[in-house]
């Protein structure tokens, strides 16, 4: 398993342009199983998550052709069996259900595996199809109501619920209600793309979304939006060790929680169009977050400005509301010297002068990010383990980081 070194002290300088992003990349390369037709996805990030994505579309018998960020998905002929074999390295996996009921009328596809960063129950996503398997039909009415229904959980609305509900209903009969939607820019994108299928879905980015059902989509050509959790990741690479970092091509409102939070530590914030620019702050001050859905502080970042907030002055806390027990970063980033102590759901930290680098172990996406932040920042040298983590859902990390002028290093393992 390889391996990144992290010579920590280097201060980062420059830009770097965000790749296509994972999580709406994911679903709406799952849509692509609702129609016939050739769909062109472009900005796709070479990842392995979204490479074992078109590894389950052709085992479902898509034809499937990568040329760089383009990918051509023709799902002409396909079963609706996703076995346990295949679906197991990937909880989002669980996004094909929804087409393929939509297509198939009927899916198999096996209960996702569990994760590090806490459960990951699907009984949302159930209830959503048990409602359109009800479909409440008025009898003589000019509408069959196909289902209305709620995706708000003990946690917040489901994003992949909401996507996986709306990709079993653009086919279905009559209109579907979702109320307790999730917001996501990444649910708009896909609501976005399966419209240019030939979909009538209104409401995305709302918390009720209305569906109204059609024959049959047709093929179509779509851009993903760019990634807001690895323009996040890098705004805080440049805030924990830059000199001035800008991250380039971005949507500003996708990031703006986190844009907010870098402000109210100090830190300086410039956004031009569709680039963002932080500035360093020597005397950065501690900071209170709370995870929530979108529009709030995104989950995907609570690991990344942990490790931020372990070197600015001061008490914080951050207070996970989505994942409880996503905290796997703490007892690492504590070998490196930071003060972190959990109190529930609740990260206490206490700002340090100074990390030291120290070989820890990444356990999962994002926490494995806050290491290399961490690294960043730290005296010494940093050795981050079990990177396929972060290959996971960064495209080159390390390559882009080295660009700003970090001395990052991949050591292939033998
Ligand atoms: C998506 O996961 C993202 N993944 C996650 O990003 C992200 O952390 C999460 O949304 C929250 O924003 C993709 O989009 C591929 P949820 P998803 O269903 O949809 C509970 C990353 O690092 N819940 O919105 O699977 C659940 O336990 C990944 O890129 C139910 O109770 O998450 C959680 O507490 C990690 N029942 C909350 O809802 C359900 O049926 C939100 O989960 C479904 C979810």
């Amino acid at each position: 398993m390889d391996k990144i070194l992290i010579h920590g002290g280097r201060r980062l300088s420059g830009s770097i342009k965000v790749s296509g992003s994972k999580n709406s990349s994911l679903p709406i390369l799952a849509a692509t199983l609702l129609t016939r037709e050739p769909c062109v996805v472009h900005g796709v990030p070479d990842l392995s998550d979204t490479n074992y994505m078109l590894q389950i579309l052709a085992h479902l018998g898509a034809q499937v052709e990568r040329a760089s960020g383009t990918v051509t998905v023709t799902a002409g002929k396909i079963h609706c069996v996703a076995p346990y074999d295949v679906v197991r390295k990937m909880r989002a996996s669980v996004c094909v259900l929804g087409p393929l009921l939509g297509r198939c009328k009927e899916a198999s596809v096996a209960l996702p595996g569990g994760c590090v960063i806490g459960d990951r129950p699907i009984d949302l996503h159930l209830k959503g199809f048990e409602a359109l398997g009800s479909a409440v039909r008025v009898e003589g009415g000019d509408i069959k109501v196909c289902a209305q229904i709620d995706m708000q959980g003990k946690f917040g609305p489901t994003v992949l619920g909401t996507d996986n509900v709306i990709m079993a209903a653009v086919l279905a009969d009559g209109v579907t209600v979702i109320e307790g939607a999730a917001c996501e820019p990444e649910v708009v994108d896909l609501a976005n793309f399966l419209n240019k299928m030939g979909a009538k879905i209104a409401g995305a980015g709302t918390d009720r979304i209305v569906i109204e059902g059609v024959r049959e989509l047709h093929g179509a050509e779509h851009r993903v939006i760019p990634d807001r959790i690895e323009a996040g990741t890098f705004l805080v690479a440049g805030a924990i060790a830059g000199d001035g970092v800008t991250v380039k091509r971005v949507d500003p409102e996708h990031v703006c929680a986190v844009t907010d939070a870098l402000a109210k530590c100090g830190y300086a914030v410039d956004i031009a169009g569709d680039s963002i620019s932080v500035l360093p702050n020597g005397d950065a001050s501690a900071l209170e977050i709370v995870t929530e859905p979108y529009p709030g502080f995104p989950t995907d970042m609570q690991a990344q400005m942990c490790a931020l907030l372990s070197t600015n002055r001061g008490t914080s806390s951050v207070t996970e509301n989505i994942f409880p027990q996503r905290y796997m970063h703490v007892a690492e980033l504590k070998r490196m010297g930071a003060e972190l102590r959990l109190e529930g759901a609740t990260a206490v930290i206490e700002g340090v002068d100074s990390l030291l680098g120290a070989p820890v172990m990444a356990s999962d996406l994002r926490a494995s990010a806050a290491l290399v932040l961490a690294g960043l920042k730290a005296d010494g040298v940093t050795e981050v383990s079990r990177v396929y983590h972060i290959d996971r859902g960064y495209e080159h990390l390390d390559e882009k980081l080295q660009e700003l002028g970090a001395h990052i290093e991949r050591v292939k393992s033998e």
